[in-house]
C-alpha cells in the first residue's frame, strides 16, 4: 500500500504532529508514505515525493507544516480536477489523507464523490469545520489570544485605557469567544451576533462609572458590527475559495478610533493576525493531531474514502466528508451570552 499526505489552507499549530502520525501509523502498517507538496496544488501538478521516516522525526512540537501549504482550488477548473485524479493513479496512491480546514474539507469531499480514495483530518485555528467538536490548532490559537489578553490587561489597568484586539475568525467567532472568555475580554463583538459601536461605547462608559479605567475589547475579523460595512472592493481580490482578506477591514483599528471620537477615551488597538497561527501546539492539540492522524490511516485501511476523522464526545469517529460542503459549525450564541454574563 502507498498514501500520500497533504496539509491545505491557512497552517496551524499541530499539523506536523497529525503528519507524523499518518506517516508513522502507516509505516507501521509496512505502508509507504508520499509527501504531496502545498496542499492540492502538489496533486494538481504532481509534486509528490517519497516521505521517510526521518523526516517525520523531532516534528512533534514544531509549528508550520513539513509540506508546505496552498489555497489551490482544483474545482475553478475541470482539467486541475483531472490532473488529481490522473496524479492518484500516476504515482500509485492508495489513498490520500487530506488534513484541511473547509476549503481543503471541501476539495477533499468533491474528489471523494468522483471516486477518488481520499480521507480527511480536520484543521483550523477557526474551529468551523462541522462535525467535529474541535479542529487542530484552536486550542493553540486561544491559548495564545488568552495570554495575549492577559498581558494587554496589566497595561491597560495602568494607563486607564480601552484596548481592542482583533483575532482571527472568518465565519465564525470561535476563537473570540473562547479566547475572550478565558482572557476576560470585557466586550466580543462576533459574526454570528449582530452588536454595535454604540453598544460598547456606552459598555465602556458605564465601566468606568463603576471604577473599572480601562476595557479589552475583543473583535472577530468578521464581525458583524451595524455601524462598520465595507463594499467588495474595498476588500480586494479573493482568493480560488471566494474569500476576501478580512485583514483589510482593519476593523480593530477601526473599533478602536470610533470608541476614542465618542467617548473621549483614549484606546489602542492590537492585531493578534498570524501570531495566532505560529509557535509549539499545546498539548491538546498535539494529542487531537495524533489521534486523527492515526484514525485516518485506519480509514484508508478500512477503504472508507468520503469521511473524515473527526472528534466527538472525547471519541474518534469517522464523519461523512460531504458534510463540509453543506454545513459551518458556528457559535451558539448562548456561550455568547454567557460571555457577556461577565462584561
Ligand atoms: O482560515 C483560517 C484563517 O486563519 C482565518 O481565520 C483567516 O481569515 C485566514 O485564515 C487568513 O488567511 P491568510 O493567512 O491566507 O491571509
Amino acid at each position: 500500500m502507498r498514501i500520500g499526505v497533504l496539509t491545505g489552507g491557512g497552517d496551524v499549530p499541530g499539523l506536523n504532529a497529525a503528519i507524523r502520525a499518518v506517516a508513522r501509523r502507516a509505516f507501521n502498517y509496512g505502508w509507504e508514505v508520499r509527501a504531496i507538496k502545498n496542499g492540492w496544488a502538489g496533486l494538481v501538478e504532481g509534486n509528490i515525493v517519497p516521505l521517510t521516516s526521518k523526516q517525520v522525526s523531532g516534528i512533534l512540537h514544531v509549528g508550520g507544516t513539513i509540506l508546505g501549504a496552498s489555497r489551490t482550488n482544483p474545482f475553478k477548473d475541470q482539467a486541475l480536477v483531472r490532473s488529481c485524479l490522473d496524479n492518484v493513479e500516476a504515482f500509485g496512491l492508495d489513498g490520500v489523507v487530506a488534513v484541511g480546514g473547509e476549503d481543503t474539507l471541501g476539495v477533499a469531499a468533491r474528489l471523494a464523490e468522483l471516486d477518488a480514495p481520499v480521507v480527511g483530518v480536520p484543521k483550523t485555528i477557526d474551529n468551523d469545520v462541522p462535525g467535529t467538536d474541535y479542529t487542530i490548532g484552536f486550542d493553540t490559537a486561544v491559548t495564545m489570544v488568552a495570554e495575549s489578553l492577559d498581558r494587554l490587561h496589566t497595561t491597560a489597568s495602568a494607563h486607564h485605557r480601552a484596548i481592542v484586539v482583533e483575532v482571527m475568525g472568518r465565519h465564525a467567532g470561535w476563537i473570540a469567544v473562547i479566547g475572550g472568555m478565558a482572557g476576560g475580554a470585557d466586550y466580543i463583538f462576533i459574526p454570528e451576533v449582530e452588536s454595535s459601536v454604540e453598544e460598547v461605547c456606552k459598555h465602556v462608559e458605564q465601566r468606568w462609572r463603576r471604577g473599572k479605567k480601562f476595557s479589552i475589547i475583543v473583535v472577530s475579523e468578521g464581525a458583524q458590527i451595524k455601524e462598520i460595512v465595507h463594499t467588495e472592493d474595498e476588500l480586494g481580490a479573493k482568493d480560488e475559495f471566494g474569500h476576501v482578506r478580512l485583514d483589510r477591514r482593519g476593523l480593530g483599528e477601526t473599533v478602536a478610533k470610533e470608541i476614542e471620537k465618542r467617548t473621549g477615551f483614549e484606546t489602542r488597538s492590537v492585531l493578534l493576525g498570524h501570531l495566532q497561527r505560529g509557535g509549539s501546539p499545546t498539548v491538546f492539540d498535539r494529542v487531537l493531531a495524533t489521534r486523527l492522524g492515526a484514525f485516518a490511516v485506519e480509514l484508508v485501511k478500512e477503504g472508507k474514502f468520503g469521511y473524515m476523522a473527526a472528534l466527538r464526545c472525547n471519541e474518534i469517529e469517522a464523519v461523512p466528508l460531504s458534510l463540509v460542503l453543506t454545513d459551518l459549525k458556528t457559535v451558539d450564541p448562548q456561550l455568547h451570552e454567557l460571555a457577556q454574563t461577565f462584561f
